[in-house]
């Protein structure tokens, strides 16, 4: 029986809206308690009523337009964020690359922000350094891992960041558009790790605007529309369920 190792229960989360005071800052004070608890309402709500289940060992994708709400699913797995309502459970260590240089310190060199996201992943410094050749040779930093990351390119940023998380055993690994940024080289090196993990068992939720690697890699795709859940299956049916939607709306809006 396949274990779920990532539930979602009925997900809401929201963020407060912070907008203008329309109608004049005298008016506001005049209705002081009204126009506070107006504002306490409102609230922009990126993601509604999500549920699904991630099974261990599988590769598990997420797609869907800007602003839908991926990397927001990615940081209520990682922790970083809290729902708003709902429930949430993660069993496994959970590496992630969420952001660029998220974790990351910018007047440290790679080589000294590989040890700190190592301690912060729970690894010895023993543990760290017996990984770090293998670290620094597959992020193809040359001499530039011992320059403080601030003088980093992006492309450099996420050799370093996918490096990291790819070395330090991740039971559950969490992937936000990291393919996208680099060269084509890298990003191809980086699709191959990610077919080891999924060899090894490695339990993965991957999100990326490319539908090849999503369909080279992913079991499962979940499509988010509009904050909520419009399709979840097969990563050929998602797939090819997206493509004729976007064939149909672009001969029928012209
Ligand atoms: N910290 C935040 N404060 C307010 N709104 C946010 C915040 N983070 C994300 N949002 C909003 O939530 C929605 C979903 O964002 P996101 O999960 O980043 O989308 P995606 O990754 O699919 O492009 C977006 O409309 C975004 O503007
Ligand atoms: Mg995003």
């Amino acid at each position: 029986m396949r274990e779920p190792v990532i539930i979602f229960r009925n997900i809401h989360k929201s963020y407060p809206l912070y907008h203008h005071v329309t109608g004049g800052i005298k008016n506001f004070l005049f209705h002081f308690k009204k126009s506070v608890s107006g504002l306490q309402k409102r609230s922009y709500e990126s993601l509604r009523n999500i549920s699904f289940e991630v099974y261990a060992g599988e590769a598990f994708g997420i797609v869907g337009a800007n602003g839908a709400g991926k990397s927001t699913t990615l940081g209520l797995i990682a922790g970083v964020l809290k729902p708003t309502m709902g429930s949430i459970c993660v069993k496994g260590r959970v590496s992630s690359l969420l952001e660029l240089g998220a974790g990351f310190h910018p007047e440290l060199t790679g080589r000294e922000n590989i040890f700190l996201n190592g301690v912060l992943m729970g690894l010895g410094k023993r543990q760290v350094r017996g990984k770090l050749d293998q670290i620094i040779e597959f992020s193809e930093l040359g001499n530039f891992i011992d320059q403080p990351i601030r003088v980093y390119s992006s492309g450099m940023l996420a050799r370093l960041g996918f490096s990291v998380v790819a070395h330090l055993d991740p039971e559950i690994l969490l992937i936000d558009e990291i393919m996208a940024v680099g060269d084509i080289e890298f990003q191809k090196k980086c699709a191959g790790k990610m077919m080891e993990f999924k060899r090894k068992g490695v339990t993965m939720v991957f999100v990326s605007h490319s539908a090849g690697d999503i369909e080279r890699i992913c079991d499962r795709v979940m499509w988010i529309e509009d904050h909520t859940i419009k399709m979840l299956g097969p990563t050929g049916y998602v797939l090819d369920s997206m493509l004729n939607r976007k064939l149909a709306t672009s001969s029928g809006g012209l």
